[in-house]
């Protein structure tokens, strides 16, 4: 379990609206006080249904607001201007398809829409609806909007739903939206209005892992990649706004949340998943270890031991990634991980130019800490820029790195 940041002396105004996963607002609301935060709640009447204002008003240790002009007039009505200059961060959470679009549409008929419009702070959503709500373009467009805005979009988690349908639309966990939290705090000293992070509005995507390639039912032919870079570039860059698909083969990690996973076996599988998507992709990370020969004619019952040796036919797979760099969009940016034991820098610098990429991430996997393990010591090669070699650092370190170079650049590019 991580530490607890430190959020003393910070204002969180949390506003609640009516979802199922409103009872969520309570550990939400314990985490923040936990970690010194002082947290004002503020309600939809519809929220009211799922949680009670006694309830969060007691562990806030204050009052919980709901309506712009309350019954017991007592000038309170200008509370939304008050709370939105006194807020270091506004979160909503659980955000409903309907809140989103009155947040997306100026509307301010609640105490908590009233206190959005007023805030100077910045303002994470982190939706919460069923799957076809969650997909449908018109809360996809408002989604879009409210990033325009400037407001953050903490993606709704992969998982069980409340209808009973499997998929994204999951509130994320207390625990991740304090995490998201406290970095956003920590990079705000100012009160000076909603901040874009570098990816909002952008779609990523990024694979990760091994494949694995079937000699027969039993059998497969793999590699050692655990998916932590992968795993770890997903995190980063949906933590960074980005809409996020990973498309992993098989791995024992947790899924990061908030990103839409695609689970594959074999480097074919891969390719049709990859494929499918890349022509929506803004960025494509590709840190999958995909087997470059599969057998031929896997059997398909399990092989029995005749001969003393064994020959097994292989074919190549696709090249994932070159076929990508083959079709790449003008301003796609596609970046290539390489593991090479001899003559790195060159080897890679010649897949860069092959594979037609914008970046290439090498490494040795034969030095200490580098390769399969939770550490790496990189080189970043650009196309049209220098080399650059990283320390050896986490890998979850290595993948913020690295998005800081690559958004950087492209910003330089696009702007
Ligand atoms: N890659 C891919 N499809 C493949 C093999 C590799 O998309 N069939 C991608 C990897 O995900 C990686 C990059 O290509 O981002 C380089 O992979 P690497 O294994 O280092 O190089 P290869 O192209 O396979 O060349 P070689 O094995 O000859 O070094």
């Amino acid at each position: 379990m991580p530490a607890s940041p430190d959020l003393s002396e910070r204002h969180v105004v949390l506003g609640v609206t009516g979802s199922i996963a409103a009872y969520k607002a309570a550990p939400l609301v314990r985490l923040l006080k936990k970690a010194g935060a002082a947290v004002r709640v503020l309600m939809t009447p519809d929220a009211e249904r799922f949680v009670t204002p006694l309830t969060l008003g007691t562990l806030s240790e204050g009052e919980v607001l709901t309506d712009v002009f309350p019954e017991n007039e007592d000038g309170s009505w200008t509370k939304h201007v008050t709370l939105g200059e006194w807020a270091d961060l506004f979160v909503v959470a659980p955000a409903t398809a309907q809140t989103i679009a009155k947040l997306a549409h100026g509307f301010c008929d609640s105490m908590l829409t009233a206190t959005a419009l007023s805030a100077r702070c910045p303002l994470l959503v982190c939706p919460a609806m069923d799957r076809e709500m969650y997909r449908h373009a018109a809360t996809q467009d408002n989604l879009d909007r409210l990033r325009e805005i400037g407001y953050e979009i903490l993606p709704a988690a992969h998982g069980e739903l409340a209808s009973g349908l499997v998929g994204q639309g999951r509130m994320p966990e207390p625990g991740v939206i304090l995490e998201r939290v406290a970095e956003i705090v920590a990079g705000t000293d100012t009160n000076e209005g909603p901040s874009a992070p570098p990816l909002a509005g952008k779609t990523v995507l990024v694979t990760a892992g091994p494949t694995r390639e079937p000699i027969d039912p039993v059998r497969v032919l793999t590699n050692p990649s655990t998916g932590t870079m992968g795993y770890a570039l997903a995190k980063a860059a949906a933590g960074r706004g980005a809409s996020v698909t990973l498309v992993t083969g098989p791995t024992s990690l947790s899924p990061p949340s908030g990103v839409e996973v695609v689970s594959v076996q074999t480097a074919d599988e891969m390719n049709d998943a990859v494929q499918a998507r890349r022509t929506g992709a803004d960025y494509v990370f590709m840190a999958a270890a995909v087997a470059d020969y599969t057998p031929t004619d896997p059997s398909p019952s399990k092989r029995k031991k005749t001969d003393e040796g064994l020959v097994l036919h292989l074919r190549r797979t696709p090249d994932i990634l070159k076929t990508l760099g083959d079709h790449a969009r003008p301003d796609q940016v596609l970046v290539g991980f390489a593991l090479e034991t001899d003559d790195a820098l060159e080897n890679a610098r010649r897949k860069l130019k092959k594979k037609n990429l914008d970046w290439i991430a090498v490494n040795n996997p034969t030095e200490d800490g580098a390769g399969f393990g939770p550490t790496n010591r990189v080189t970043l090669l650009r196309h049209d820029g220098p080399s650059e070699e990283l320390p050896l650092m986490p890998k979850a370190e290595v993948a913020d790195a690295l998005l800081d170079r690559v958004c950087a650049a492209q910003e330089e590019r696009t702007s």
